[in-house]
């Protein structure tokens, strides 16, 4: 049975290889509304909520538990995220739903009596387990600004779950990695199974019961349906069972946080995205208002000159990040005011040589990737309201582990902080004070929901996946369209670079950088490395002559789908 598929596989793989690179390059066309997700079952989810009268609040909260159901590698109810929300009256808003460490949690809890981290355990097993914000996240924003009944956003996802949906290749290849990977993978085990044992095979609809039944709680009782009572109790019950922290209290005490967002003007438009807890919006326009003191629009597109500025800003902006950020409900004083200002960016860029690379300095701050899977959707209305939303479980299918009773995956986002107090390298370990671990902290993220707008209306919706290389891929796109002029679907797929200060190193997307570039950057000082893909991005732009709406879905996501009406 599973060769069977694994011949289906590779024969379908050849074609889709063959043919679908030019095929898939496509914007989707909506006057009344859009959304853009990583599964196409949840676009549809979300417009299916327009259609019926629904709001971009109503539609993104229809979409994301839509999201857990169909792509449950980072659509979630376990783990936690951001919404850049932006009204149609042109007011901006955001909302923090960022895992927290348990009340149990201390700076040292990863480490052994060597100093070093034990057994990889800010990565494996339940101590990397962050009290989880999504449903927290989802009711605040809500209760704060939706229009259509709670019950009626989170039924779609329920009958996902209880009638399944068809096994798409994308997912079916996760699912034979995921069906017999490391023994802690508990939930993973009979995850993607069906009543034969068999992992659910490609066109074979795939049922999550458990799953559907923990989204009743949810439907019935909004935000207490999963903190409080049975959902509750349970994943308190499992937690003691499998040597992790989080209690019942933990769970009671989350709550989702409503914050300003950051913002900087960029020629005739503004940028509204993320602030602290996450790096991602404060990194961005740092950069973004660096490439404009170096003149970025006189500088052609993939140029040797167009990557040096480009790494230069990563490498600096990435250093900042390291060194300032973290949860700003434990550090007020982060200088965030001064890191995103025009007068900080010139500063910053002085010390710029076009002709030669610069020096990451290894006895200060640097990091390495993160986990890079995270999914993000963009929403907009029929009124101009526009949502940028993207939540997380840190790695692909979180930390792998689960209550089976609950039929949902923890996030491992703990390993997101700074593990170990004091301790900076250059092979990419980060001690700042900002980031370590305390109780009911939250994490420093990189990710970067972001909202340009022209004339007070939303302009551009945009955001990906990808650990730290969220903000570059955010950023590089942003540039596309407000300096290149791309439409969205050409700024998505255009080659894209990430620099993150430390390691040393420009990371490129493979076939997409000429040789004679790469040469001239090496020329320069610059380390060049290959990779095949940054970046998940899914994206909405307007055309305020047509009055439309254009989206597109990165061509490398399986199953992703812009769907308008
Ligand atoms: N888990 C990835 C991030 O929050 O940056």
């Amino acid at each position: 049975m599973k060769i069977n598929h694994y011949i289906n596989y590779l024969a379908l793989s050849l074609f889709l290889s063959t043919f679908l690179p030019t095929y898939l390059f496509a914007q989707t066309y909506g006057q009344n509304g859009m959304v853009v997700s990583d599964h196409y079952l949840a676009s549809e989810v979300g417009v299916e909520i327009l259609k019926k009268g629904g709001n971009a609040i109503d539609a993104t909260v229809a979409t994301a538990f839509a999201l857990a159901v169909t792509h449950p590698e980072a659509g979630n109810i376990g783990g936690g995220g951001f919404i850049v929300y932006m009204k149609s009256d042109g007011d901006v808003t955001t909302f923090d739903f960022r895992e927290k460490a348990p009340l149990a949690a201390s700076p040292t809890m990863f480490l052994g009596e060597d100093g070093k981290i034990k057994d990889n355990s800010n990565h494996r097993g339940l101590l990397s387990v962050g009290v989880p914000g999504t449903v927290a996240g989802l009711y605040q924003a809500h209760q704060k600004y939706g229009k259509l009944p709670w019950k009626d956003l989170v039924e779609p996802a329920i009958q996902l779950a209880k009638k399944g949906f068809p096994m798409s290749w994308g997912l079916y290849k996760a699912a034979l990695r995921m069906s017999e990977g490391d023994e802690s993978w508990d939930i993973m085990k009979d995850y993607f199974r069906n009543a034969d044992g068999e992992v659910v095979s490609p066109g074979e609809i795939w049922k999550q019961a458990a799953l559907a039944k923990t989204l009743e709680e949810i439907k019935k009782h909004g935000r207490d349906g999963f903190y409080k009572g049975k959902v509750a109790a349970e994943i308190e019950a499992y937690m003691k069972a499998n040597g992790g922290i989080i209690t019942q209290e933990d769970l009671a005490k989350y709550e989702a946080v409503e914050r300003k967002p950051v913002t900087t003007k960029f020629k005739e438009f503004e940028i509204f995205s993320m602030p602290p807890p996450s790096s991602g919006g404060v990194a961005l326009i740092e950069m973004m208002n660096l490439l404009e003191a170096a003149d970025i629009s006189s500088v052609e597109f993939n140029s040797t000159a167009y990557v040096h500025l480009v790494a230069e800003a990563m490498r600096r902006a990435f250093a900042d990040r390291a060194e300032f950020l973290g949860d700003p409900d434990f550090n007020p004083e982060m200088p965030v005011d001064k890191l995103i200002s025009k007068d900080f960016a010139k500063a910053r860029f002085e010390n710029l040589d076009l002709k030669h690379a610069s020096k990451s300095d290894s006895s200060k701050y640097g990091q390495l990737y993160g986990g890079d899977h995270t999914t993000h959707f963009s929403v907009v209305d029929k009124d101009g309201n526009a949502i940028s939303m993207t939540y997380t479980l840190e790695n692909s299918y979180g930390v792998k582990m689960g209550s089976s009773k609950l039929g949902f995956i923890f996030n491992n986002e703990m390993g997101d902080f700074n593990p170990i107090p004091g301790v900076t390298t250059s092979t990419g370990l980060i001690g700042s004070d900002p980031n370590l671990v305390a109780p009911e902290k939250r994490m420093l993220s990189s990710m970067t929901p972001t909202i340009v707008s022209k004339d007070g209306k939303p302009y551009l919706v945009i955001g990906s996946p990808g650990g730290r290389t969220i903000i570059n891929t955010v950023f590089q796109t942003v540039l596309n369209v407000l300096v290149y002029d791309m439409r969205i679907d050409r700024a998505i797929e255009a080659m894209k670079i990430h620099h993150q200060w430390l390691p040393d190193q420009i990371l490129y997307e493979r076939n997409l950088l000429s040789p004679d570039t790469r040469k001239a950057l090496e020329e320069m000082g610059h380390t060049l490395r290959p990779t095949t893909n940054i970046g998940v991005l899914m994206g909405i732009t307007y055309d305020p002559n047509l009055k439309v709406y254009m989206g597109a879905a990165d061509s490398s996501s399986e199953d992703g789908a812009a769907r308008g009406y």
